[in-house]
């Protein structure tokens, strides 16, 4: 761990940063501690800066292809991560994953039909379905005392109106890690109902320690046969700028007709910095990722100690992937907007405001821990001045 310093606190005001610089105007207040967008305040780390430079050094920026390296780099990385096979050509690139789900809803669905999601939720699927002029079909979590599980049955009853799953996994924001039991009673559904499943995995390499990301396609072949998965070097390795992501479909038949929109969007390229930046992660990012979990179990750990001690009405759900803290703030017995009020105006802490996460986000906030400890430090004593009578 001494080798890398997550401690270290790095400036990111006036960088063009959207955690940062749009405070104003997301929060109508500049001077929040900006604990939102899922990004991470640790540095991108060194082995990716220095291949960007590496290649920044090259004059000539002009039209590239994407390497051999960029593609054996993931299909190493997703086999010794997650104990996966794939193929290269069951990869394609898109420029960040919100786009994939995009592509998605326009290669498998028309208009008006029905598309599942799993709320509280991601809150950009939501736009994705009714951007798109799709039917949002809602199998939400139980919430069993700060544990969230899926509802089988009324995943069944939703599954015979779908055409697409549009699952997170693990999931944003509860942080739940889906068990492989759970992903093979979900597939069998999606079997059973010919329900395309989107599994959005873009933070399946952020798993806390103890827990095992089970991609949804290695569940079994028939599953892996009706399932499009998205991952990406960006919330890994912190360089969700570059916008570049891997869509993995081994079915032949799904896969030419993602293939086929994004050829009549024109979409088959991205930056070279990402190409770079995904390789260089994936080949020499195993260790920094483990240190960085294991930074994230420690803030996680804090601010469980701290709300158990000075905050009890404010509940930690038990965090088992991602950086992000879902806080059940219903014991306040405020109302959302009394929440909302007080941690931008009296806390001055910048959160992502459960309500728009969909049914079951409300009394919620999410904080992104993906920072230095002595940040989370300073926001829990805000939030004890504040919400401690
Ligand atoms: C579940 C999930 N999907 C997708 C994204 C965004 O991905 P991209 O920036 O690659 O579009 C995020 C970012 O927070 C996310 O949490």
């Amino acid at each position: 761990m001494a080798e890398y310093n997550f401690d270290k606190v790095t400036p990111r005001e006036n960088t063009d940063s959207v955690k940062y610089d749009l405070r104003k105007e997301y929060f109508g207040n500049a001077g929040v501690l900006p604990m939102w967008v899922a990004d991470m305040d640790f540095e991108t780390p060194a082995f990716i800066r220095e291949a960007i430079q590496e290649r920044a050094k090259h004059p000539i920026y002009g039209y590239s292809i994407i390497s051999e390296d960029y593609f054996q780099a993931i299909i190493q990385w997703v086999k010794t991560r997650h104990q996966w096979d794939i193929k290269k050509e069951w990869i394609s690139f898109t420029p960040g994953i919100l786009p994939a789900v995009n592509f998605s809803v326009l290669s498998y669905t028309a208009q008006g039909e029905g598309i599942i999601v799993q709320p509280p939720v991601y809150f950009p699927f939501f736009e994705a379905i009714k951007s798109n002029r799709r039917r949002q079909l809602d199998n939400q979590l139980i919430n069993q005392g700060g544990h969230y599980l899926i509802d089988f049955n009324d995943l069944e009853e939703k599954a015979k109106s779908a055409r697409l799953l549009l699952m997170s996994h693990p999931h944003n924001p509860t942080g739940r890690c889906w068990t492989k039991e759970e992903l093979t009673t979900i597939g069998e559904i999606c079997l059973q109902n010919n329900v395309i499943i989107i599994s959005d995995e873009i933070h399946n390499d952020l798993i806390l320690p103890g827990f095992r990301h089970y991609p949804m396609a290695a569940c079994s072949p028939e599953i892996a046969d009706i399932t499009i998965t998205c991952i990406a070097p960006s919330k890994t390795f912190n360089v969700g700028g570059l916008a570049t992501s891997s869509i993995i479909i081994p079915n032949e038949d799904l896969r030419k007709r993602f293939q086929k929109t994004l050829q009549q969007l024109h979409i088959f390229r991205g930056n070279f910095f990402g190409y770079v930046a995904s390789t260089a992660g994936y080949q020499h990012g195993s260790s920094w990722l483990d240190a960085l979990m294991k930074y994230v179990q420690g803030n996680f750990n804090y601010l469980a100690d701290f709300l158990q001690k000075e905050l009890p009405n404010v509940k930690l759900t038990h965090p088992e992937a991602t950086y992000l803290a879902w806080l059940d703030f219903r014991e306040t017995g405020l109302s959302d907007k009394q929440i909302k009020d007080k941690l931008i105006f009296e806390a001055q802490l910048g959160f992502s405001h459960g309500p728009v996460f969909g049914l079951g986000g409300q009394g919620f906030q999410r904080m992104n821990l993906a920072a230095p400890l002595s940040i989370v430090e300073e926001a829990c004593l805000r939030l004890k001045k504040t919400f401690v009578n």
